[in-house]
């Protein structure tokens, strides 16, 4: 069995996906699952890009023990120096730098001949290697780089000290077959070959990044570079849960394995659906809701005598444990931490009281709790900032005659803030008045809903992201009414508006 080397650029590329920024606290958070999932390189950022970027890399670097943390450069020396120091802390540090070798980049990007680009290319990997033996070049737009050049460049960044050379198709253009040739190419052609280790990149635009990697590791790559539920630029990256979950469900074949344990799969994928603000489709391989349940009659009757039937793997391996009813109003706290515990969470003392509260909120309200409401209440509680203002009362009047209104008070410090307003739907006439109410400037860029379990008295989870000065914060709200989930996750998206704003962030 080979190790294939699994590189996480969630909290990077991942990052580039619209509407998916971070914030620092959060990058951690996700860092720390990434560990706990067992991969072996983080992409942390790309410092020279932002101070918010240097920052998160910094903390992760100094916090996050386990996989090799890498800061993303181009090949330019002020570029590679920013990733050096924001990686200091690191106990394995990796420096990741890039140059596109495409003549469509060279010509209209760069403004560059292959001959300047080459030495760029072998000068970055020098300078990074001054600050640590760990370093990975990669060629930008490699999937439609001329393969003779691509040839030379990868034989010169090998020569100059890169230990990992990435082969990006940095527009998803590619096909299995011919990325797969390509990988062959450069390990019968390029003489030091065997002195790095081979890494793909591959980008989702015709739906191809996972087959494209799965490929590349058949004709020998030994690094995938991929993002939780595929998120990244445009239509993004391969998704780690599928390469991983195909490495393993198939290792007879790839004759290959990963570090990864499988069972944390899950968890970092709504971790990051939480952070994010993008849900994952029903229907997604691995950790869609659909992917484990089994709809037609003779499906059910086959995975019931036999669940190889139609399972090729099973549900708990990538940690979906069954949502069986768990808790009632009865449960005492040690029962709540208990199933916490048993779900995966580790909560401080402070957000274990809040989701405690919140959990018998809910169990008065709600007969049965499943373990999807549990995992809900943690998302939640636990990304919640300061409340600088906080929801005290609500009443909305709504009917087929008339205006929807809202009366809404709101707490902030000693001062009660209270208002009421008309809109053209209910939550629309809650977020009016709301807006009337803070005073706080920001324009609302998207609304969703969705419920938690089946059923009307379903937990509703509302996702609301608000920008201003052009960054994005993401509030979520989770209630067993729609409205007060929605006036909920509003406030949460405007208190950390306010927090982020008031720490320069
Ligand atoms: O897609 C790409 O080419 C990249 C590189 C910076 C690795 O993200
Ligand atoms: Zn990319």
């Amino acid at each position: 069995m080979r190790r294939i080397v699994i590189f996480d650029t969630t909290l990077r590329d991942g990052e580039q996906s619209p509407g998916a920024s971070m914030n620092l606290e959060e990058k951690l958070e996700v860092a720390r699952q990434l560990a706990r999932l067992g991969v072996d390189v983080i992409e942390a950022g790309f410092p020279i890009t932002s101070q918010g970027d240097f920052d998160a890399v910094r903390l992760i670097a100094t916090k996050v023990a386990g996989p090799t943390i890498a800061g993303l450069c181009r090949t330019l020396p002020a570029d590679i120096d920013r990733a050096a120091e924001a990686l200091r802390p690191a106990k394995k540090a990796r420096l990741h730098t890039f140059i596109a070798t495409s003549d469509i980049h060279l010509e209209h990007k760069l403004r560059k001949s292959r001959d300047q680009v080459l030495e760029m290319a072998v000068a970055g990997v020098k300078r990074a290697r001054n600050y640590t033996d760990d370093v990975e070049f990669s060629a930008e737009d490699a999937g439609r780089t001329d393969p003779d050049y691509l040839c030379q460049v990868v034989e010169a960044v090998i020569d100059a000290g890169a230990t990992t050379v990435n082969i990006p198709d940095t527009v998803g253009y590619t096909v299995p077959h011919e990325f797969a040739s390509l990988i062959r190419t450069l390990r019968e052609r390029v003489p030091n070959i065997n002195k790095c280790v081979l890494s793909v990149h591959c980008h989702n635009d015709l739906g191809l990044a996972v087959a494209n990697s799965l490929a590349a590791v058949l004709a020998g790559a030994g690094q995938v570079e991929c993002t939780i539920n595929g998120i990244g630029e445009r239509a993004g990256n391969a998704a780690l849960e599928e390469v991983v979950m195909a490495l393993n469900t198939r290792a007879s074949l790839f004759q290959a394995e990963t570090g990864i344990n499988t069972r944390e799969i899950y968890r970092t994928s709504r971790l990051v659906t939480d952070v994010t603000g993008i849900p994952v489709q029903p229907n997604k391989a691995v950790v869609g809701s659909n992917a484990f349940a089994h709809e037609a009659g003779i499906h059910q009757h086959g995975v019931m005598q036999e669940r190889a039937t139609y399972e090729i793997m099973a549900a708990e391996s990538v940690g979906v444990a069954e949502s069986r009813l768990v808790l009632g109003k009865h449960s005492g706290r040690h029962a709540f931490e208990k199933r916490l515990r048993e779900l995966g969470f580790e909560l401080s003392r402070e957000d274990l009281d809040r989701a405690f509260a919140r959990f018998k909120d809910l169990a008065d309200k709600k007969k049965e709790v499943f373990d999807a409401d549990l995992e809900s209440i943690v998302a939640h509680e636990v990304h919640a900032v300061p409340e600088e203002y906080s929801l005290e009362y609500m009443t909305v009047v709504a009917g087929l005659e008339g205006y929807p209104t809202a009366t809404i008070r709101v707490r902030r410090g000693q001062s009660e803030l209270v208002d009421a307003g008309l809109g053209v739907g209910t939550i629309d006439a809650v977020y009016k008045t709301i807006d009337k109410v803070v005073q706080v400037p920001h324009e609302l860029v998207e609304y969703s809903v969705k419920s938690v379990t089946g059923g009307t008295d379903a937990l509703a989870e509302v996702t609301v992201k608000i920008g201003a000065e052009s960054r994005i914060y993401t509030g979520r709200g989770a209630s067993l009414d729609v409205v007060e989930a929605s006036a909920k996750a509003y406030l949460q998206a405007i208190n950390k508006l306010v927090y982020y704003q008031s720490q320069g962030r």
